[in-house]
């Protein structure tokens, strides 16, 4: 995660160049925009949005992987929860667009620079989602209960004192409290209220995480759950977790439960 945010050219040139690979990818190849990885308009950014770094190139690279199961999956509603410069976001409907049937997108973040970046950069891209100024879905969650069909997250999950969380600024987008799971656990009964009885959630996490936790959380929830991507770089390990609705899960914790409350009695 790139905590200063400070310029770090080459790490958004090479952004630009995997969301670059994503439409040459998926168009197929020579559309004008895929080739041009110094284009400007590719990803665009603001000194208090968050720049595409390891963690977000991580997430897109998984969604990459598992493009071919998004497509068969025919999402109705897809949302991320802390879009940043939009690099997530417009990835995935770059990723989905050519199908039939397109996906409504909406994305959520705390700072509202980072809402009109992701404007920017989903116009450069012929993308569109709604896009809400928020504290993670705060005001959604109503209309949205049980209907987002995919939802991505790149949370703040770095370690940090708690009076940094949430913070004015670029400190919110990496900011996480202790263990880097304070945005996290926010984010875990949130994604259930929101995700449809076929819904996946994609998350970013850290060792420091404790991402085994993280999926015992969603299994007492009734989720699966499978890291489909572990990186490590040269600041952090990365895991992206995919989570899916399981009623196996459910029953085995039902089970557990049951049985441990008859050895109690
Ligand atoms: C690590 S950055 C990820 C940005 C982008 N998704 C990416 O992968 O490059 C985390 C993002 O979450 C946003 N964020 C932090 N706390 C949030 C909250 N409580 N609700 C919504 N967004 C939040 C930050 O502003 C930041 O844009």
């Amino acid at each position: 995660m790139n905590v200063r945010n400070n310029s770090l050219t080459s790490t958004y040139n090479c952004a630009r160049g995997v969301l670059g690979v994503i439409l040459q990818f998926v168009r197929g190849g020579n559309d004008g925009v895929g080739n041009e990885p110094c284009d400007d308009s590719f990803v665009s950014s603001h000194h208090e949005v968050y720049e595409p770094c390891d963690d977000s190139f991580a997430l897109v690279d998984a969604l990459l992987a598992d493009r071919t199961n998004l497509l068969l999956h025919h999402p109705s509603i897809c949302m991320e929860i802390g879009c940043g410069s939009g690099y997530v976001i417009t990835s995935l409907a770059v990723m989905l667009g050519d199908e039939e049937f397109v996906p409504y997108y909406i994305a959520t973040d705390i700072n509202p620079h980072a809402i009109k970046v992701t404007r920017k950069t989903m116009d450069a891209h012929g993308v569109y989602a709604e896009l809400v100024n928020t504290d993670i879905t705060s005001g959604l969650e109503k209309r949205l209960a049980g209907s987002i069909d995919v939802l991505v997250v790149n949370p703040p999950y770095v370690p940090s004192p708690e009076d940094e969380v949430g913070c004015e600024g670029i400190t919110s987008a990496w900011a996480g409290g202790e263990n880097g799971r304070s945005v996290i656990d926010k984010i875990l009964p949130t994604a259930d209220n929101l995700l449809s009885e076929r819904g996946w959630l994609y998350m970013v996490t850290l060792t420091a995480n404790n991402p085994s936790e993280i999926c015992l959380e969603m299994r007492k929830k009734g989720y699966a759950s499978r890291i489909i991507l572990q990186r490590s770089t040269e600041e952090e390990s990365l895991h992206i977790i995919k989570f899916w609705r399981d009623s196996d899960s459910q029953l085995e914790l039902n089970n557990l439960n049951y049985w441990t409350k008859m050895v109690r009695n």
